[in-house]
């Protein structure tokens, strides 16, 4: 039985938490300030051009598939947040439920999800703050601004077809994305000297991205043309839902709410309240900004040979430099900054960088609250024993977790380095899917073997709601690109080989020793 063998009994987990026994002081307001705070970022002011490039205008329902599989989700993880309110989020629940091996790869799973999410959001930075220079005339040099050149490079190596799209970006192209690499070691070091964001500049943050989503919709929605909307399914139903595979990344984020939940005044009210208030105003801001975006300008994908091309590729930028080279608008489905270029393309240019510089003011918060999570989680896996105890090690001087942070931070800034935008988000979903799934089957396991646990949330028509999470995930997983898909599995084998080879000998459960202190942690951001 190597699935179950290894349980970290529920009781051990509390009794770390109940050492920290934080102060209940977060209302339903903060908490859905918290969350926006989290979830808004590259996803609507970027990957909007992806999704138009996968979906068309159907991409407005596919922010709705989205956000429909996050809010059960969503209900699944309040249920454990608030019964195992402890950091770790669903590695904690996984390991006091299924057991050690899942919560294993639940914990590998979730380096996809925040470092690379937070490399995702780094280059969604990067292109705003390269089009804010340029709008001010300073021109960062396009060889360190992208990594286009590279990528067509590596495909033509590895024997693709010179096409004249290739031969396009391979010219055009940067090779070395420098901002995106830049933010990412800020966010870094200020971790690593302990700066964790205040609720105010949360709040703060929330109302600059709230004020800059509602600027565009003003601006965009009297002037959309329903002539825009059709076709309204170009690339089909297989379409649709890729593009809410991807535009998933501008959902993720909420589970801060859940971390938060042993700080939350009466928790069954107040998380749901969260959680749900967060997603459900975040999905009517995507859907109008969605609705406004393919209104005002359009968003019908680049084809080739009946098939569209695909985003973040190097053929789709070299078609993209020869489109605009052709003397065309530039395509919603083209734009690095596909908020900014809506409203540069229906005349408010200035108002355009004015939302760009939106994003790049309140994107680095969101980069950091990623790279929190993933210091959290490799924090107590460390301590758990399952990566070794120096990862673990808290700085004497500044009482942070350094040497994970370091970790963390070199190895989002070398993905933030290479990869475009849309696959590193791509990446990012297919390990969050997983977690969350995680997430749905243990609360139904629990429901199971510990029906008489004091539950403060407990999941609405858990039978229900959990399952339909667990399809939710399933479908959005497969509707993921190829290569996203493979990414789990392999980085899965290579979790597996690590645990086999290191984690299984060293686990603290494994040798019967007693749980560390969770008072060495840092507090959680935004709180
Ligand atoms: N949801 C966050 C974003 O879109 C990760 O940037």
């Amino acid at each position: 039985m190597l699935f179950f063998d290894r349980i970290k009994s529920l009781e051990a987990i509390l009794a770390t938490a109940e050492k920290k026994s934080l102060h209940r002081s977060l209302g339903p307001f903060q908490l859905t300030l918290l969350g926006i705070g989290a979830v808004i970022g590259t996803g609507i002011f970027v990957l909007t051009a992806e999704a138009a490039q996968k979906a068309g205008p159907s991409m407005i329902l596919s922010f709705c598939i989205a956000g429909f599989v996050c809010a059960v989700a969503a209900l699944c993880y309040s249920e454990l947040a608030s019964m195992v309110p402890v950091a770790g989020s669903a590695y904690t629940y996984t390991y006091a439920v299924v057991g050690e091996l899942m919560a294993w790869m639940v914990g590998w799973a979730l380096i996809l999800e925040y470092a690379v999410g937070a490399s995702a959001v780094a280059v969604g930075w990067s292109n705003h703050a390269v089009g804010l220079l340029h709008g001010l005339g300073v021109n960062f040099p396009a060889a360190v601004s992208n990594a286009d050149a590279l990528m067509a490079k590596v495909q033509m190596a590895l024997g693709a077809t010179p096409n004249p799209d290739l031969l396009t970006a391979a010219h055009t192209g940067g090779w070395i994305n420098v901002p995106a690499v830049a933010i990412s070691a800020a966010v870094t070091w200020l971790l690593v000297i302990g700066t964790t964001e205040s609720a105010r500049v949360n709040a703060v943050l929330v109302l600059i991205k709230i004020a800059a989503l509602t600027l565009f919709i003003a601006l965009t929605i009297p002037v959309m043309h329903a002539e825009n909307f059709t076709p309204f399914l170009p690339t089909g139903a297989a379409g649709t839902f890729g593009a809410a595979a991807s535009i998933f990344f501008a959902y993720v984020g909420f589970d801060a709410v859940s971390t938060a939940a042993e700080e939350v005044r009466n928790p069954q009210r107040n998380v749901p309240i969260g959680l749900i208030g967060c997603l459900a105003i975040c999905t009517v801001f995507y859907l109008l900004v969605a609705a406004g975006a393919i209104g005002a300008i359009g968003g019908q994908p680049l084809m080739q040979g009946g098939v569209s091309l695909v985003p973040g590729s190097p053929e789709m930028a070299g078609r993209c430099v020869q489109v605009v080279a052709s003397g065309a608008l530039e395509p919603l489905v083209c734009s690095r900054e596909a908020l900014v270029h809506v409203l540069q393309t229906i005349g408010w240019p200035a108002l355009g960088r004015l939302v760009g510089l939106a994003a790049v003011l309140a994107l680095p918060s969101v980069v950091l609250m990623m790279m929190f999570g993933q210091t959290r989680v490799f924090f107590t896996m460390a301590r758990d024993g399952l990566l070794p105890d120096k990862l673990a090690s808290v700085h004497p001087r500044y009482r942070t977790p350094h040497v994970v942070t370091v970790v963390t931070g070199v190895g989002a800034m070398v993905a933030a380095a290479v990869l475009p935008v849309g696959r590193l988000a791509d990446y990012s979903n297919s390990g969050t899917l997983f977690a969350f799934l995680m997430v749905a089957v243990s609360v139904m396991v629990l429901r199971r073997t510990d029906p008489g646990r004091k539950r403060p949330f407990r999941t609405p028509a858990v039978w229900i709601i959990a399952p339909m999470a667990i399809i939710g995930c399933l479908v959005l997983y497969f509707s993921l690109p190829l290569t996203a898909i493979l990414v789990l599995p392999v980085w899965g084998g290579l979790g597996l080989l690590v645990y086999f080879l290191y984690s299984r000998k060293h686990s603290h459960v494994g040798r019967g020793l007693i749980e560390g202190n969770a008072e060495d942690q840092p507090p959680v951001p935004g709180v």
